[in-house]
């Protein structure tokens, strides 16, 4: 055996014996508790009419880099229809949330500008801080004094503040506000990633809700592939430098420069996706209504004491929400989380199984993602499935 094969064999062993086995299985037919389409709208008639009109006019990709022959009108348009909707000046679509997290990092960051990260930053915006060559720094989850005190006495010129608004995997929201006042006070950036809040709730994002569209220190990222049922990403900004910052962004990502265009199709169907919401605001607003409907259940369904685990002692906790579509349940160590998500396949549900590295250990999750399209009878019953496996594997305490 060759010295590659038998690596290969032996990280093969380690992740199973960790269950942190990952697969690739198609979840076509299942009942869906795991994906991030917020509001059904990735299989709408609507956003494929509009791919397919693009992909006719413009072809089926983009055949080069933006700043080569790859921008497209249909680009232009999204950049247009993603600022109205969120009350920002400025654009830059790129094509995926994560080469837009790695793209903004890279062009604000180097050694003369600390970023300052929260512990559950999503890997794409760690991902992004390492690559940019900056000093890094992290914080607490949430912690706003860990963030000033960083921002007070650092030694770099310029500092970055990295945050999710709402966390993909936990789903809490971050402190916006004190956030952002912290760094108008200190001469900081907060970027802001709104994968998880775009669409959700309120149509506009998190950053407009807390009225800070038009805040010059907060740029904003947020992935076209979530809410808003296509492919994409893209970097928003306010106020004065927005058209300085968007210039500087356009120029110097390498994930912008050295990356072939959003293809027309994608572009066109979440544009579509923009302009239902523009007309349809309200239809954001149904996925804290079946976010409401998941905890209560699940909260009647696990009442706090209980103690129905049988196998494993681990524990289960039903965090809530706060502002986005994600319900999180805690269930203790990543064999029991992928147990459960494997009996729940098995019973026709996709949950999502959160384990290290995208949870610090011991704290494995099930997580269940909401939708504005769930006919909620339907989710009630399927709820009832999920907390009965799930009280099979782990002790209930909240
Ligand atoms: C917080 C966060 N940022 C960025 C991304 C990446 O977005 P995309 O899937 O468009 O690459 C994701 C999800 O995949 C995410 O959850």
């Amino acid at each position: 055996m060759s010295a590659w094969q038998h690596w290969l064999l032996e990280r093969a062993r380690v992740r199973e014996v960790r269950g942190l086995a990952r697969a690739t299985d198609e979840a076509t037919g299942l009942y869906d508790l795991a994906s991030n389409d917020y509001l059904g709208l990735a299989r709408d008639p609507r956003l494929a009419e509009a791919a397919h009109r693009a992909t006719l006019r413009h072809g089926t990709g983009s055949s080069a880099s933006r700043v080569v022959t790859g921008t497209h009108p249909v680009h232009r348009e999204l950049e247009d229809g993603l600022c109205r909707l969120t009350g920002r000046d400025e654009a830059l679509v790129f094509s995926s949330g994560y080469l837009a997290n790695l793209g903004i990092l890279g062009a604000l960051g180097g050694p003369g500008t600390l970023l300052v990260l929260d512990e559950q930053a999503h890997a794409s915006l760690i991902d992004g801080a390492r690559l940019a060559r900056s000093p890094l720094a992290w914080t607490s989850h949430h912690s706003v004094k860990e963030t000033i005190d960083l921002l007070a006495s650092r030694s770099q010129p310029r500092a970055v503040v990295v945050v999710e608004s709402v966390y993909s995997v936990s789903g809490d929201a971050a402190p916006l506000d004190e956030l952002a006042a912290a760094c108008r006070r200190y001469d900081a950036l907060l970027l802001v990633d709104e994968a998880h809040s775009l669409g959700v709730g309120t149509a506009g994002g998190a950053v407009r809700a807390a009225s800070l569209a038009a805040d010059p220190s907060v740029v904003v990222t947020a992935t076209l592939s979530k809410a808003l049922g296509a492919q994409g990403g893209a970097v928003l900004f306010g106020g004065e430098p927005a058209g300085m910052l968007r210039t500087h962004l356009a120029s110097t990502a390498r994930s912008f420069i050295f990356d072939t265009a959003l293809a027309p199709g994608s572009a066109a169907a979440a544009g579509e996706a923009v302009r239902i919401l523009e007309e349809d605001p309200a239809l954001a607003g149904l996925v804290p209504e079946r976010v409401a409907l998941m905890t209560g259940t699940l909260g009647r369904l696990f009442p706090a004491g209980s103690s129905p685990g049988q196998r494993n002692q681990a524990e289960v906790e039903v965090i809530e929400s706060g502002a986005g579509a994600v319900v999180s349940l805690r269930v203790g160590s990543a064999e029991t989380a992928t147990m459960i998500a494997a009996e729940l396949r098995g019973a026709g549900i996709a949950v999502g199984c959160f384990r290290p590295p995208s949870v610090p250990d011991g704290i494995s999750r099930i997580r269940l993602t909401a939708r504005a399209t769930q006919h909620p009878e339907e989710l009630v019953e399927v709820l009832a499935t999920v907390a009965r496996t799930v009280s099979r594997h782990a002790r209930v305490t909240a």
